[in-house]
Order: C-alpha cells, then structure tokens, then sequence
C-alpha cells in the first residue's frame, strides 16, 4: 500500500463548511504533512442573531457554500477539477447536527463517484485529537522519526502513547483514552452541558454576543485592565471580599465526568444579588460583569485541568492532548502548560501537546490527517453507498 497520499475532506459537522486538500507520506513512522489547501467558511454572523446555532440553517448555508469552497479548495492546491488526481475522499459523518453532517456526505458521495475514488467517513473528534499535529506556516510538516526501538506508534516527535485527550468543543467535554493509535476509550464526559456551549450560554446571558468562547476569552483578559482604572467602591467591594466567587461542579467526585449546566444560573444568580446589593452604576456594572466572566472562566478550568491532570496520572499517560474549539482559550492552554510535569529530574514528564490556534475550530484539515492514519491501519476501501450520517457518533 502506498503511503503517499493526496486526500480531500469535507467538513460540515456544526456551523463551519470546511475543505482541504493535504498532501500526506511517510506513514506512521513519520509522517509528512502537506497542506496543500484548507478552506474554512464560517456561518457565525448568521447564527449570531439567534444566540447559537440552527440546525436548518446551518444545512442551507453548507449547500450554498460547499460547492463553491470546494472549487476554491481544489483551485488553491492547483488541481483540476475535472480530473484532481486525489487518493481519497473523507468527510465528516458524526458526531454533529445530522442535517449539516448529511450535506458534507451527499457532497463527498457525489465526488466519490464522479472520480471513482474510495470515500471515509470520519469522526469529527478524531479529526480533533489530530489536530495537533497541522502547522500552518509550514509547506511541510514532517515529523521526524524517533529512535525508539518500539516498533507501533506515532513517530512523532513529542508523542507517546499513552495518551490522554481533553476535548472540549460546542458539542463535547469528554477525556479519552488511547493506547494505541486511533484506539480510543471514553473515561469521562459532560452529564449536561459541554464546556464551549457553557461559554456560550453564559455570553448570551450577560449580553456578550455569539460565540461566547471568544467574547468571554477577551472580556476576561479585560478585568485587569479595569483593575487599575476603577478605583470605585464596587471594584473595591469585590476584589475584597471575593464576592464573585462561583462553584467548581464535580471537583472532587471520583468520577471523570464534568457538568457545567449549574454555572450559568450561578452566574446569573450572583450577578443579580451583586447588582441589587451594590446599586452598580454602568460603568461599575461593567466591572462586575467582566469580574464575573473572570470567575467564571477560571471555575471551567479549575474543573477541566483537575480531572485532566487526575486521569493523566492514574494511567500514566505519557502525552496529553488539547482539542476542540475550547482548545482556543488562552487561559485554559496557559493554565495547562504550567501543570504538566516537566522536569529534567523528573522521572515522570508529561509532554503537552495543544493544536495551533488556527486550527483549533473545526476545519477539514484535521479530517483528512485522521483519514489518512485510518486509511492505513484499515486498508480496506469503502465505497460511497454504505455512510450515514450519525449525530451522536462516539469515539472507539
Ligand atoms: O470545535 P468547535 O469549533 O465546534 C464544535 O465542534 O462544537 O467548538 C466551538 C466552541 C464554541 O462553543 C465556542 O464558544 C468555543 O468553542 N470557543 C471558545 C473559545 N473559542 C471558541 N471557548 C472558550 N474560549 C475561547 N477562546
Ligand atoms: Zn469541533
């Protein structure tokens, strides 16, 4: 089987239409990775207005845009478009809202046939766990082979099994568990809310716009600007008495699961009493609502690097991995780094290893990575006919 490989994948699985073609070689022992093109559409000004988004909106904004992207990709990789001389199709076929997972599909069905070429259905977390691996500034990336004696694994520089993946999106809040390439065990996940849609409630809650993530990452950062600015009776009431203070859900249960659903009515709650209690003027209220985003955001990841770090030692992982949306948090990454066991001493060093912001949010690239590593261990073609779309796909 021949490792080299040029693969185009779709990704349509939330409210992003996505297209990349990567060139990739090398196999797993070391892999070179080319990013010929990854074209990335985002439908957020259109889901804006309705504070999250809409499943069939979402559908008519990839069906618009997909066929358009796609030509966009293939023209940004100098292929043609009547004979593009590609490997493999792959598109995205869960886990994800079903009428924009069925657009990708159809799409890449439709490819499939027209080039009589072998089609993968991918899972849209897998493609995330692989995301660490793309880097943009570079035409290509190759990962160098290690001089292990260990003769299964990534190559990959940084990467040793085993792995413990934090995957936090819009749609998930789950730790996973890999000892073995694209062999995945789930030991935990969100009883509710995942930790992206919780940044996202509370934004629309306080008014700060959709998506949440990015609104609250900024206002956050903001705090201690006005730390210094306000001197007002309110930024003292807080700072000193630690008013804002929110619950950590699930810190101490045994278990590896999260629940984020409560911290929104916590934030809503509080910033009510607070607001009664100190009659807030509306430059204050804007102290106290940047303080609470704070708390807040530090409350996610308090909960999400405790349980990381707990179930990261109890199996001994060896990499741990940052994946989805989420992964774009600037504290979160800033935060986890810090904890990682890393010592020259040390016996035991955790590497981290943390997608490049660009390609944090869901795109195509991270797909085609994951089909070509699945394509190589499955080495058995599958034709268009068979792939469904599965909103609630799980990783195995
Ligand atoms: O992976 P993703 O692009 O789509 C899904 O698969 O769901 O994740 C989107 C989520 C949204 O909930 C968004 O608010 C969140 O990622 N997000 C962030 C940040 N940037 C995006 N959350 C926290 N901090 C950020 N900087
Ligand atoms: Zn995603």
């Amino acid at each position: 089987m021949a490792l080299d490989m040029k693969i185009i994948a779709i990704e349509t699985s939330c409210d992003e239409t996505g297209v990349a073609v990567l060139e990739i070689s090398g196999g797993f022992k070391a892999p070179r990775i080319k990013i010929l093109s990854n074209i990335v559409a985002s439908q957020v000004k259109i889901h804006a207005p309705f504070g999250g988004v809409v499943p069939n909106l979402a559908k008519r904004e990839h069906q618009k845009n997909l066929p358009l992207i796609f030509k966009k990709a293939l023209k940004e990789a100098r292929l043609s478009l009547k004979n593009p001389r590609i490997d493999l199709i792959a598109v995205t076929s869960g886990p994800g809202l079903e009428p924009a997972l069925w657009v990708g599909i159809n799409f890449a069905q439709e490819l499939a046939k027209k080039y009589n070429k072998p089609l993968l259905g991918i899972n849209h977390l897998e493609g995330h766990i692989f995301s660490i691996f793309l880097e943009k500034n570079r035409k290509s990336t190759k990962h160098e082979a290690r001089s292990t004696k260990r003769d299964f694994g990534f190559r990959i520089s940084n990467f040793e099994f085993p792995a413990i993946a934090l995957l936090v999106s819009g749609g998930h809040t789950e730790l996973v568990l890999s000892k073995k390439p694209l062999e995945y065990k789930v030991i935990g996940q969100t009883l509710d809310d995942a930790a992206g849609e919780a940044f996202d409630k509370v934004a629309r809650l306080l008014g700060l716009g959709y998506p949440g993530g990015p609104a609250i990452g900024v206002m956050a950062e903001k705090k201690l600007k006005l730390k210094h600015d306000i001197k007002s009776a309110t930024a003292q009431f807080i700072s000193s008495n630690d008013k804002v203070k929110l619950p950590r859900p699930m810190i101490n249960s045994k278990d590896y699961n999260f629940s984020f659903s409560g911290l929104k009515t916590a934030v809503l709650y509080k910033l009510k009493e607070l607001e009664q209690k100190m009659r807030t003027s509306s430059h204050d209220r804007e102290y106290l609502v940047s303080a609470m985003v704070k708390e807040f955001q530090q409350a996610v990841i308090d909960v999400l690097i405790s349980k990381t770090m707990r179930v990261a030692k109890e199996y001994k992982a060896k990499t741990v991995i940052l994946g989805g949306g989420v992964a774009a948090n600037k504290e979160l990454r800033k935060q986890l780094q810090q904890k990682m066991p890393f010592n020259c001493d040390s016996r035991y060093v955790i590497n981290l290893l943390m997608p490049e912001m660009e390609f944090t949010g869901d795109n195509a690239a991270m797909i085609a990575l994951a089909a070509y590593f699945r394509w190589l261990k499955n080495k058995k073609p599958r034709r268009g006919g068979a792939l469904k779309a599965d909103g609630n796909l799980k990783l195995t």
